[in-house]
């Protein structure tokens, strides 16, 4: 057993965190830079929680400029055994509205001007990621969502985008052909470097718009987004303070490995 401590990355609208016994900001460093962020430790119903803004308090970093890869280091370095990502998102599905969250199982990759690993040259590693994200995180965020009264899918496909422009209707349409149900500009890399930080990771979309495609919707409009974030914001807090009694203090090893996901991955020679 080890001791669980939830990590939550807060997408745009949710900077801060309230609820938390004993909180404090700590500014980790970082062999990858600094992060987006200092940190807001504390604790919540005996479990050990951290917290950090994925934009920088103030809405500082793009998706492109967030620094992933030092924020997914400094959780670790802080002992973080579970990523809770929170984000905003545009919809695909008539079903999935403005207001509903969904519970996201899948990505689809179409970032370009990101660095995506910690591996590369000196140590080379390739992580699964067929199934990119914890169904025991994604289980719990789903019950606490289902509890605090959201509208909430379980299971999606997120078009991760680089931005920071919006799509156009044809790329809408095209990304809904394929299958994909949400649209946001930040769950990538970041999922990918949690697996190769061995972390278990899951995603809570926000959805905020029906992004371009849809014929009764004008086009995505970041007011809009902003006002439903508003109501978003306080559910998705609500969501969050339901997560230390589901996950609970003690942390067995990840039934689905991913807090293993290492094991087999890396292919440089241990004498290099
Ligand atoms: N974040 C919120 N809505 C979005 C959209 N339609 N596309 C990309 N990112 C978003």
């Amino acid at each position: 057993m080890t001791q669980t401590i939830l990590g939550i990355i807060g997408g745009s609208g949710i900077y801060d965190m309230d609820g938390l016994q004993d909180p404090s900001w700590v500014s980790v460093d970082s062999p990858w830079g600094a992060p987006s962020d200092a940190v807001l430790t504390g604790q919540m119903e005996g479990v050990k929680m951290a917290f950090l803004p994925r934009h920088g308090r103030g809405h500082v970093h793009s998706p492109t400029t967030v620094p992933y890869r030092a924020n997914i280091d400094a959780l670790k370095r802080l002992g973080v055994t579970d990523i809770i990502s929170i984000s905003a998102c545009g919809s695909f599905r008539e079903e999935m509205a403005p207001g509903d969250f969904v519970i996201v199982d899948q990505f689809i990759d179409r970032t370009f001007a990101r660095e995506k690993s910690f591996f590369g040259t000196g140590c080379v590693a390739h992580v699964s990621l067929a199934h990119p994200t914890c169904p025991r995180v994604s289980t719990a965020c789903a019950t606490a969502a289902q509890a605090a009264g959201i509208t909430v899918h379980r299971g999606g496909t997120y078009l991760a985008m680089e931005g920071p422009q919006f799509s156009s209707v044809a790329e809408s349409k095209l990304y809904r052909s394929w299958g994909c149900d949400v649209i946001g500009m930040t769950n990538m890399p970041e999922a990918k470097l949690a697996r190769e930080a061995e972390i278990c990771y899951a995603s809570v979309a926000m959805i905020t718009d029906y992004d371009s495609w849809h014929p009764d919707h004008g086009a995505v409009d970041i007011t809009a987004i902003i006002a439903t974030l508003k109501g978003n914001g306080s559910k998705a807090h609500d969501l969050i303070a339901r997560l230390p009694a589901l996950l609970g203090a003690d942390r067995s090893p990840c039934p689905h490995g991913c807090d293993r996901a290492l094991d087999h991955a890396i292919m440089t020679a241990p004498d290099k």
